[in-house]
């Protein structure tokens, strides 16, 4: 069977093959959502792709997830291209962790190419890191089982790990069913293990439903193969690798964690955080070296910042490429934009989807782009609507200036050629071309195309009374007086 997996680069072979059960079935209860535990997200990645995502370096062979909860909405996620190849199977009922990878076994079957050993993950243990794995694989070398262990300040809700008086685990006790002694234990299960496959076909047969929640324990095996004389290796990890994720506090635990780790390898890359207790940075964007993120920045989706960049307070990027030295100021929000070298936005800006600001390009306070390219070194300052519009280079977009894009039924492109000038409070209805170097005066309403170099004057002719002022306050006088004599019933 060849690897779904063969085209990253596998760390160095182990002497045991591997397939890999990846456990999705459980319907998080204790999330209390609408939304299947494993397709939370956390720092912009579901759940369950961050387990998923250790799996190619280690040349898993065949790789199965269980789903059950909410099966559909879980295959819409492995349909995605990096799971393509990835296996599943149904676990109609949920009836424990050992029947969920019961439920599994009949997808890998048995034959020549069967490999060794078995990796079990929970899918909700999203904190688990490469460097761990690895070491749970070697500690499997030669023995029935290996599992990764920690010791918590609160142990509360995990199986606790006893161990016998050589010190080697001899089994698991759930939460619920520990005695006071075991409940003190602060050793607990992360819920991973590599599993001998011959001793895993043997031991699920075995393990029952005595315990509290009537449930097939996997954890049972680690008694199975201590009461079989077989070897256990338990692997001591830092605890917060093994954080498994029951309900939303858990949930931001874990989140907290990741950003961290995530903020660190870009200050680690040269990229400055003003305070990564508050910058907000998906998994998988990437930020060149001497870009400065002020608090409160948010990079989601598959954002791209370049070199020497300043992104200040509240920026927010989603699916954006930002271009080396831009810089966005105060509170500028933008959606699968386009920013190139040198431009710069905000404070307050908007841009939509769509929207290109080419290099030098300014926007400033208070200005929406949609599907809008705004050319070299070209401004639009101040208060302004643009969209659908094609505007050239060296344009200077005035305060005020709206494109009337939509008639309520279709929507229309405005084209300004290089060089234009919009006055302040513009309207340029659309379809509309605005030729090369032409100026539209302040206050115009541009219905019709331009030609290059003219001058655009669309407004009422302005009229001059003499005087007239004087009249006007003489007249407002006279009007407050009366309706004073009025209140005072003369
Ligand atoms: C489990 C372990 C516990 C460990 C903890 C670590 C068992 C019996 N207990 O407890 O020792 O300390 O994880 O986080 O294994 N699932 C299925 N089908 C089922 C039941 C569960 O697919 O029938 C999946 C769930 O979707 C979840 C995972 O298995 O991803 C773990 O199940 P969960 O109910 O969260 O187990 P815990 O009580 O946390
Ligand atoms: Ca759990």
């Amino acid at each position: 069977m060849s690897s779904h997996l063969e085209k990253q680069s596998p760390a160095p072979a182990p002497p045991i093959t591997l397939d890999a059960v990846v456990l999705a079935a459980g319907q998080g209860t204790r999330m209390r959502s609408a939304t299947a535990k494993v397709l939370h997200v956390l720092c912009g990645k579901p759940m369950l792709a961050w387990t998923l995502q250790l799996l190619p370096p280690l040349a898993i062979q065949r790789t199965v997830v269980v789903l059950g909860h909410q099966a559909d909405a879980v295959l819409a996620l492995l349909g995605q291209k990096p799971w393509a190849g990835v296996l599943t199977a149904l676990q109609a009922e949920q009836r424990g962790t050992a029947d969920a990878v019961r439920t599994a076994l009949p997808v890998l079957p048995t034959g020549p190419d069967t490999a060794s050993h078995v990796l079990i993950l929970y899918g909700d243990t999203p904190l688990l890191t490469q460097d761990s794995l690895q070491k749970l694989v070697r500690g499997a070398v030669g023995n029935a089982l290996s599992l990764l262990v920690t010791t918590v300040a609160d142990p509360t809700g995990y199986g606790r790990i006893v161990r016998g008086r050589d010190q080697a685990p001899v089994r698991i006790v759930e939460d619920r069913d520990c005695t006071a002694q075991e409940r003190a234990l602060g050793e607990i299960n992360a819920g991973m293990y590599v599993v001998a496959r011959e001793f895993l076909q043997r031991a699920l047969s075995q393990v029952t439903t005595q315990n509290a929640q009537k449930e097939l324990y996997l954890t049972d095996l680690v008694r199975l193969a201590a009461e079989a004389g077989l070897g256990v290796e338990a692997i001591s990890v830092p605890a917060d690798e093994v954080l498994g994720v029951n309900d939303r506090c858990d949930l931001s635990v874990a989140e907290d964690i990741l950003r961290q780790r995530i903020n660190r390898s870009h200050q680690r890359a040269g990229v400055t955080l003003r305070d990564p207790r508050r910058t907000y940075v998906d998994a998988g964007v990437t930020i060149g070296a001497d870009s400065e993120l002020h608090p409160g920045v948010m990079l989601q989706g598959n954002t791209r910042i370049g070199a020497g960049c300043v992104l200040e307070t509240g920026v927010v990027l989603r699916d954006c490429t930002v271009g080396d030295g831009v810089m966005l100021k105060a509170y500028t929000v933008a959606t699968e934009a386009t920013f190139l070298a040198g431009a710069a936005a905000g404070p307050f800006a908007h841009l939509r989807p769509g929207s290109v600001l080419d290099e030098q390009a300014k926007v400033g306070n208070f200005v929406e782009l949609k599907k809008t390219r705004l050319g070299r070194g070209s401004k639009a300052s101040h208060l302004s609507y643009l969209g659908d519009a094609v505007i050239g280079a060296n344009v200077n977009v005035g305060c005020g200036t709206i494109t009337c894009n939509y008639d309520g039924v279709h929507k229309y492109q405005t084209v300004l050629e290089d060089e234009v000038f919009v006055g302040s409070d513009s309207q340029l209805v659309a379809p509309v071309r605005i030729g090369r170097g032409a100026v539209i005066a302040a206050g115009s309403t541009v219905t019709q195309d331009v030609p290059a170099d003219a001058l655009v004057l669309s407004r009422t002719p302005q009229m001059n009374r003499p005087g007239g002022a004087l009249r006007y306050r003489e007249k407002r006088a006279a009007k407050q007086a009366a309706e004073k004599d009025n209140a005072r019933g003369l």
